[in-house]
């Protein structure tokens, strides 16, 4: 999937030095709403066997030279009478304010729930968060409560605004 300024693809495992690099360089940015992995290989392994059950569906979001400007996740699919996933998504700082992620997930959810056929998509921020609350409200999504002491990040638990959108098109599988 892609457009004039990004691409969204599957991570392979060539990518672990450029996906260190990434962390390294957001460390600081990524920190005050999310926990970071510790070690980039162990995580592309994870991702590949998550994808192999069909647990997630994980894109990197890059460039057209190919380098990581960010990712979303789509993660925890659960099927049956639920068809739902929780989504994920960060953005390297210097690449923020262009409207890239929006632009991404705008690919990506109809993605989800068209050749996924998933019925809904949850997706959860800290009330301060509010790039986060701001992309999700463009998008879509509509707020359904708070949860208390929800994520353990960075050595604290954090309350978190839970919301969700859901496919209107959503038929069942024939
Ligand atoms: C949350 C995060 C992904 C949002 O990134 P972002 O670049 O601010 O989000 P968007 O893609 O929606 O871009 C928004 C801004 O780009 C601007 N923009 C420029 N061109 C645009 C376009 N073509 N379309 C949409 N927005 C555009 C808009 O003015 C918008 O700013 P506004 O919402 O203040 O009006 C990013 O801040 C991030 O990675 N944060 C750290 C990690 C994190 O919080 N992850 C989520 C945990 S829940």
């Amino acid at each position: 999937m892609k457009t004039d300024r990004l691409a969204l693809r599957t991570a392979h495992k060539d990518d672990a030095s450029q996906l260190e690099q990434f962390y390294l360089e957001n460390r600081d940015h990524f920190m005050r709403f999310e926990s970071l992995p510790r070690n980039a290989v162990a995580q592309l392994h994870q991702w590949y066997f998550e994808e192999c059950e069909g647990t997630a569906r994980r894109f990197l979001i890059v460039n057209p030279e190919d380098v990581i400007m960010g990712m979303c996740h789509f993660t925890q699919i659960f099927r049956g009478p639920f068809q739902a996933c929780y989504l994920g998504y960060k953005l390297a700082e210097k690449f923020q304010g262009q409207g890239i992620m929006f632009e991404a997930l705008s690919l990506a959810i109809p993605f989800m729930f068209e050749k996924e056929n998933l019925h809904r998509i949850m997706a959860n921020y800290m009330p301060s968060n509010e790039r986060s609350a701001r992309l999700l409200q463009k998008l879509g999504f509509i707020i359904e409560g708070q949860a208390k002491s929800y994520l353990f990040i960075n050595g604290k638990w954090e309350d978190h605004v839970l919301s969700s959108l859901t496919n209107t098109d959503w038929r069942p599988p024939e």
